[in-house]
């Protein structure tokens, strides 16, 4: 839970002035205060700027420009290639958002700011973050929080000071299907019953790099003066190590953070292997294997995550939990997404009755339905003959519907949970406090790897 209030007092002066020094910058004290003075829910339109305009900046703009009573102020991207877009974007929904290069400029000479999103690469988060934070306004960050620890702990601990928002872009969270999964499926009807095992995978296949239009190149020198080597891992950055955390980051962030949130726990242990295998021009591991060890309250869940880039063949991305009652694959991709009741199982009726699941439907992958000569007998009472057994494991699963489906872009309930946040004080769905166990549990799979051995984690790992 985030410390923020919608009551909060506004900064004090003393408090704004510690900021702008921190800061760094002349901040404009004039406009400031005034918005200060404004807060507490007056105005219903919100003031936003995005710093970062590439592929995720432009999915986040694109779901924001769906969601009412928000005003862009302004955007900054260091590429002007991509800020361009972003304005030209923005100018023809009629908003008139400034251009920045520099997000520092921006902080300090737009007034009247509610909030800032962030899609910049990994590695900028922390210093994004914190400043937007210290300048007064509320943070939706992107995902994966941090490239490090320190970095992510920091974000925490400053929106936590300056009693701010902190929304971090682990979308799922919000997507209406996932939370009925969490709340009504497994936290409610618990119909997987005692979960033994999850596990999670995101496969691709072999992508080219990504390149640039020569025309549109950024010169080294101003390159450099961003923190970053060359073009090449300015567009590539994701794969270099002191910008990102590579696949498992990237990509198995998402289902990662799913598993802490359905199992309600953080692991103890992982132990993990991959590698640059494929990729000559890259530095991180491209394929990736993790087992973890989950101490639920109803005891150890296994887990497996897998995240390759080298083959997308095996059944695309998906988080799987199995329980001794049934089993659920959740995927962003509603066409992945199964629910199965064991034969052994209490029948759902009731389940059904109050819309929590539907009567078995015959979607892809779905096991044929049982046929009434095939129904499980529960109890055995002795070994079988292996007619029998035959029969017990046609019938041991039966495939049902999870009636709640998501109608919007996948990010946009992500961005109305932030912004209502701000408006009313609703809860964040993944304020920086969650965000942070799930980076500290993704960034250890790394280490993991390197180490070639099990790392634990000690409870205290996970507190910001
Ligand atoms: N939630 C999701 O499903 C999801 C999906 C994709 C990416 N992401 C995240 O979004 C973020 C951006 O990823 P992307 O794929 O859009 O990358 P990208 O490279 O396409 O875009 C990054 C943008 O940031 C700009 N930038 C870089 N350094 C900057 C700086 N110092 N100041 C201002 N702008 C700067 C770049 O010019 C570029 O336009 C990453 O954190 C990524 O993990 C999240």
């Amino acid at each position: 839970m985030s410390d923020f209030t919608p009551s909060a007092p506004p900064l004090s002066r003393r408090d704004f002035l510690t900021t702008s020094a921190k800061l760094g910058v002349a901040l404009l004290a004039a406009p400031y205060i005034a918005r200060a003075a404004t807060t507490g829910g007056g105005s219903r339109t919100l003031n936003v700027a995005l710093i970062g305009c590439g592929e995720q900046g432009r999915v986040l703009l694109n779901a924001a420009l769906k969601i009412p009573d928000l005003r862009f102020l302004a955007v900054c991207d260091i590429w002007p290639y991509n800020r361009t877009y972003g304005e030209r974007l923005l100018k023809k929904f009629g908003h008139d958002a400034k251009p920045f290069e520099d997000y520092r400029e921006l902080l300090s000479s737009v007034p009247d700011l509610d909030a800032v999103i962030i899609a910049t690469p990994d590695f900028m988060h922390a210093e994004h973050t914190n400043a937007a934070l210290r300048a007064g306004h509320h943070v939706y960050c992107e995902k994966l929080m941090s490239n490090t620890v320190e970095g992510a702990r920091s974000m925490v601990v400053t929106a936590r000071e300056m009693k701010k928002l902190l929304q971090v872009g682990h979308q799922r969270r919000s997507n209406p299907r996932y939370q009925h999964a969490k709340n009504r499926l497994l936290t409610e009807a618990h119909l997987l019953g005692r979960i033994n095992n999850a596990s999670g995978q995101w496969n691709r296949a072999v992508t080219d790099d990504l390149g640039f239009p020569a025309s549109h190149a950024l010169p080294e020198a101003k390159l450099h003066a961003f923190g970053y080597a060359n073009m090449h891992e300015f567009r590539n950055w994701r794969w270099f190590k002191r910008y990102a955390g590579g696949p498992i980051s990237d990509l198995g962030a998402h289902q990662i953070d799913v598993f802490n949130w359905f199992l309600g726990a953080n692991p103890s242990s992982v132990i993990a292997g991959g590698g640059a295998d494929y990729y000559k021009t890259h530095e991180w591991y491209d394929n990736v294997t993790a087992i973890y060890e989950f101490p639920t309250p109803s005891g150890i869940v296994r887990s497996t995550y897998g995240v390759l880039t080298t083959t997308s063949a095996g059944g695309g991305y998906h988080e799987y939990f199995m329980g001794d009652e049934g089993a659920l694959k959740m995927s962003e991709n509603p066409k992945y997404t199964k629910l199965y009741r064991e034969a052994r199982a209490p029948e759902w009726d009731q389940w059904v009755d109050k819309n929590f699941v539907s009567r078995p439907g015959s979607g892809e992958g779905a096991p044929a339905p049982v046929k009434p000569w095939e129904k499980a007998r529960p109890k055995l009472g002795g070994p079988s003959k292996s007619s029998v057994v035959d029969v017990r494991e046609t019938a041991e699963l039966s495939a049902w519907d999870i009636p709640v489906t998501l109608d919007k872009a996948i990010h946009q309930p992500h961005l109305e949970n932030f912004f209502g946040a701000i408006r009313d004080g609703t809860p964040l769905a993944c304020p920086g406090e969650s965000a942070f166990a799930t980076a500290v549990t993704v960034l250890k799979v790394n280490e993991a790897v390197a180490a070639q051995k099990m790392l634990t984690f000690a409870p205290a790992d996970f507190i910001a």
